[in-house]
């Protein structure tokens, strides 16, 4: 007879909770609540796709499948194969992202920190007797009349004052003030419809993405996130080019600031709809590299163009929103946290703020994937950070069939029992490759003896064919794709992944150096980024571009510098912090690094 138990299977982070049979796999149990885990090999145990983390609760021990898969350090940490495990008890797991499909990915998926709120602004509800033959003073002396404690002390901003009497006269005299305090100065930031809800608008501008976020300062709640392409991409693909263009071009700076404006308006727009108005967003932060934080506040960047690669500001930054063209409350305000050196900007500050390095006494190496990428190493208080250029390999660009992370992307493959197997976002025939499959690709075919030390096709691999003109790892046939040809990998393809890696891996290299460590001092590998939430951390230690430490030390992070960019929001603390990890930061230059270029070029091989 058939057992009746039930068991609960709780699914985080996702949130989810599936309630199964006795003896179900947690693929299927994940399944039938609708999440939806890789399963590359359909559950054979042998591709490793659908690993699981076990919080809390009792699962079935071991099975072969899952000893070869996992190593014995991942299996005394709790990760299983969830096609393989089913739950003996009310059980909670731990999905990490890589194993999660995703119709889309964004890069504005990060963690949430529980901090203290405090931010900096508050807001009082208040009536104001209107004005009368017999009451002629100005609508500024009687708002003032009505504000607690104030003594002639809060300021107006220009535009708050100039949209004041309307505002007024259209709510009938009642409001809700927004007042802002900083540094022993109050300043009016909003003046909403009474009871509204307060909002802040974070916002983390990418050289490729932007991500942004609108938070309820009251509640500390993440109402809505969104993302855009950077549109700044059709005049430059990465920083070096967006200055080239400014510097060359008439009025080339402020079209790229308005071109990322414009954007920032649209988010939100899309942001508030449904739940209020761009006027109730009353603060802001922005962060960015130091290239796009320049861009972004309309500053010359001609001088980080070239050695020393000098910013004209690298201290945090206070600009009213009006200033910038931004759509916000008329007395909103924009923070921008300081700016390291170099590249290396505002959104490393957030990253490291976001990951919690200020909690944390490990020995912690922090890489930000990107276009640009930027490498932290923190150990005994030190905090050493360096920028690279990665390129967009990794974004899908320069790749024969690249692609963005969107549906139809190849993201995972495997070569298993000599044949290629491949997961597409949205399980529908795929259409190009997306970063993490790009990854996974050149891993595989390392693995499988396909490719030699220097990156070169082997002949004799079987699986090596011959695509068009030249030869290729086809991974997906023509018969199969979603449009009628063949998704090659070339020689091309695996060079842009081997300047990639090789960059990352030789910052990573000279900041062990200059701290006199070797990779097994580190304590934790925390990767942040939007392609660095999805690579499978197997794949990237494979090709190099990590140090090959055990699975259980890399934590997978999101959109941290979004995190700490939401967090500064929040807390006028946690601003005070970002200030603090920004002045202790030791920047690395490489390019000037006497054993940079050494690094790199032995990092070129796999
Ligand atoms: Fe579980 Fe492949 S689906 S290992």
């Amino acid at each position: 007879m058939a057992d009746e138990t039930i068991f609960k299977v709780d699914l985080q982070p996702v949130g989810r909770r599936a309630q199964v049979a006795a003896g179900t796999t947690l693929l299927a149990a994940a399944r039938s609540v609708g999440v939806e885990l890789q399963s590359i090999c359909g559950g054979a145990g042998t591709c490793n796709s659908c690993r699981v983390r076990l919080a809390k609760g009792v699962i079935s021990p071991p099975t072969t499948a899952e000893k070869d898969e996992l190593s014995a350090e991942e299996l005394a940490a709790g990760y299983r194969l969830a096609c393989q495990a089913v739950a003996l008890s009310d059980v909670c797991l731990d999905i990490p992202a890589e194993s999660l499909t995703a119709p889309q990915r964004v890069q504005v998926e990060g963690e949430d920190r529980k901090i203290v709120l405090q931010p900096l602004v508050s807001a009082v509800d208040v009536h104001i007797a209107p004005p009368s033959l017999t009451d002629l003073r100005s609508d500024l002396t009687r708002l003032r009349s009505v504000l607690p404690s104030d003594n002639g002390g809060v300021e107006l901003p220009l535009p708050v004052l100039a949209s004041l009497a309307e505002k007024l006269r259209r709510q009938e005299w009642s409001t809700r003030l927004v007042v802002r305090h900083t540094a022993g100065r109050r300043q009016i930031a909003g003046v909403l419809p009474p009871h509204s809800r307060m909002f802040g608008l974070a916002v983390d501008i990418g050289t490729t993405k932007l991500a942004a976020y609108l938070i309820d300062l009251e509640s500390g709640e993440t109402v809505g996130r969104a993302g855009a392409p950077n549109p700044q991409i059709a005049y430059g693909e990465d920083v070096i080019s967006r200055i080239c263009f400014a510097n060359q071009t008439p009025e080339g700076l402020s079209l790229l600031q308005n071109k990322v404006v414009q954007t920032m308006n649209h988010l939100v727009a899309e942001l508030c709809a449904g739940v209020g108005s761009p006027e109730q967003i009353v603060d802001a932060v922005v962060v960015g590299n130091t290239v796009m934080h320049h861009i972004f506040a309309g500053l010359p960047v001609d001088q980080l163009g070239t050695a020393p690669f000098a910013s004209v500001v690298s201290e945090k930054l206070e600009i009213p929103a009006a200033h910038v063209g931004l759509s916000l409350s008329s007395g909103a305000t924009v923070y921008l946290p300081p700016n390291i050196a170099g590249y290396v900007g505002a959104d490393h500050v957030a990253m490291l703020l976001g990951i919690g390095i200020d909690q944390n006494q490990r020995t912690v190496l922090a890489i930000d994937i990107g276009t640009n990428t930027e490498i932290s190493l923190i150990h005994h208080g030190r905090i050493l950070s360096c920028s690279c250029a990665s390129g967009p390999a990794f974004e899908g660009a320069h790749i024969r069939h690249g692609m963005r992370a969107a549906q139809g992307a190849i993201e995972r493959v495997r070569i298993i029992d000599g044949k290629v197997h491949t997961h597409t976002i949205g399980g529908v025939p795929p259409v190009g490759i997306c970063g993490s499959g790009i990854l996974d690709a050149v891993a595989e075919m390392l693995a499988a003896n396909g490719l030699d030390k220097r990156g070169n096709f082997r002949k004799d691999s079987p699986f090596i064919c011959q695509s068009g003109s030249e030869s290729g790892f086809v991974l997906a046939p023509a018969v199969t794709t979603g449009h009628g040809s063949d998704i090659v990998i070339t020689r091309q393809d695996v060079n842009e992944i081997q300047l990639a890696k090789a960059a990352i891996r030789a910052g990573i290299e000279v900041l062990l150096q200059e701290a006199g460590l070797e990779h097994r001092c580190l304590d934790e590998i925390v990767i942040a980024g939007a392609f660095g939430s999805y690579l499978d951390v197997r794949s990237a230690i494979r090709v190099g571009m990590v140090p090959p430490l055990p699975r259980d030390r890399f934590r997978q992070v999101g959109n941290a510098a979004g995190t700490g960019a939401r967090q500064m929001l929040l807390s006028g603390e946690r601003r005070r912090m970002a200030e603090e990890i920004a002045q202790r930061v030791e920047y690395v230059e490489l390019a000037s690094h006497r054993a940079f270029s050494d690094w790199f070029a032995s990092e070129l091989h796999f």
